[in-house]
């Protein structure tokens, strides 16, 4: 059995193929930063040109990997949401036209279920499990039961963690995406870094496992604030990113601490960190610590499948293919697509 997957709901233009084997037989992947970095964020309007230009040149380069004609691929998945819809829509409508000229089946894959389900190709984790879902847009503990079937027991009631790092760096002057740069410089910190800018852990200690980022970023623009004018020194910006690394660990780590004993009550013996943010080793330490307090077992894939990539909508693809969980050529794109609603799709 083996997946063509394609991945475009934001700036990154993607295409993986796998088989049921676990195996990654292509990892293709152009990044748009560069289009993006004169602006400090995504463009939409500029993201969706970028992957038409690019996505054609990209799934024969991924074929070219594999060593496979497309004939030789069972079936065509793409991410149909949520995420930029120009971009979503580039991606879903070039598999449907692949799926649609060979015969093939198409797969209509959830961006954020790719990213939860990626740990099961890199790192075989069996359902249940509970994972922190933490990227660009999403921030999110949930229990997977099983494809199709989650359930949420928190999020973020304003900014996703990955803002938190994108805004911050902003503030700094750094640019976008800011989590890699703000991990990068947090190493040559002195010691009393956390201390000496001390900032807000929003919602730490109290019930529930939601999460709020936006007293965080307050608290970072009042402290950028008052440092001398001008550009930052390097060594008060390895600081400053410390001080909010550290703050943001202490709360994913709280609120994962709070989801622990419902998901051990429902049989989890793994936790599995997904999403761009899990790229962060300094995160990953000090979850594996809170986790295996109660038993359970991080697993994380390796850095480059943990921010978006086509080889978690290839992996999807095959999760959902083994199930006869194929689509209509006529689904739509979903800017918002909650992975709650999935399991209505399998009942409906
Ligand atoms: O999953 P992803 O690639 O795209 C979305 O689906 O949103 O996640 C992108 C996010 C960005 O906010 C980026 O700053 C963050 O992941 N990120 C990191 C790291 N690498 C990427 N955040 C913290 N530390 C990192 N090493
Ligand atoms: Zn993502």
């Amino acid at each position: 059995m083996i997946v063509l997957g394609i991945e475009t709901s934001c700036d990154e233009t993607a295409v993986g193929i796998v088989d049921g084997d676990r195996n990654i037989l292509a990892n293709v992947l152009y990044s748009q930063i560069k289009e993006h970095l004169a602006h400090g964020g995504v463009v939409p309007e500029i993201a969706a040109r970028a992957h038409v230009q690019v996505l054609d040149p990209l799934i024969r380069a991924a074929l070219e990997q594999a060593e496979l004609e497309l004939c030789e691929v069972d079936a065509i998945a793409a991410t149909c949401g949520p995420g930029l819809i120009g971009g979503v829509m580039v991606g879903m409508m070039t598999a449907k036209a692949m799926a649609a000229a060979t015969k093939k089946p198409f797969l209509a894959i959830n961006h954020l279920e790719a990213h939860v389900l990626t740990a099961r190709l890199t790192n075989n984790v069996p359902f249940p499990y509970l994972t922190l879902l933490v990227s660009g847009g999403h921030t999110q503990l949930l229990i997977a039961h099983d494809v199709n079937d989650y359930t949420l027991l928190g999020e973020s009631i304003d900014d996703a963690v990955g803002e938190a790092f994108d805004k911050s760096a902003k503030l700094m002057g750094l640019p976008y995406p800011g989590g890699p740069i703000i991990e990068r410089l947090a190493k040559d910190c002195t010691a009393d870094a956390t201390t000496r800018y001390p900032l807000p852990r929003p919602l730490l200690g109290q019930k529930g496992c939601d999460f709020s980022f936006s007293g965080l970023k307050t608290a970072m623009r009042q402290t950028i604030e008052k440092l001398p004018p001008g550009p930052l020194a390097t060594q008060t910006m390895s600081d400053v990113c410390a001080a909010l690394q550290s703050a943001i660990a202490d709360i994913l780590c709280d609120r994962v601490n709070h989801a622990l004993p419902a998901a051990v009550a429902a049989g989890c013996k793994h936790f599995v960190l997904a999403g761009g943010v899990a790229a962060n080793q300094f995160l990953r330490d000090q979850l594996k610590g809170t986790v295996a307090l109660h038993g359970l077992a991080l697993e994380a894939p390796p850095i480059k499948l943990c921010t978006d990539n086509g080889v978690m909508v290839a992996w999807a693809g095959i999760e959902h293919l083994r199930r006869g969980d194929i689509a209509q050529l006529n689904v739509a794109a979903r800017p918002r697509w909650p992975l709650m609603e999935l399991k209505e799709r399998t009942t409906a």
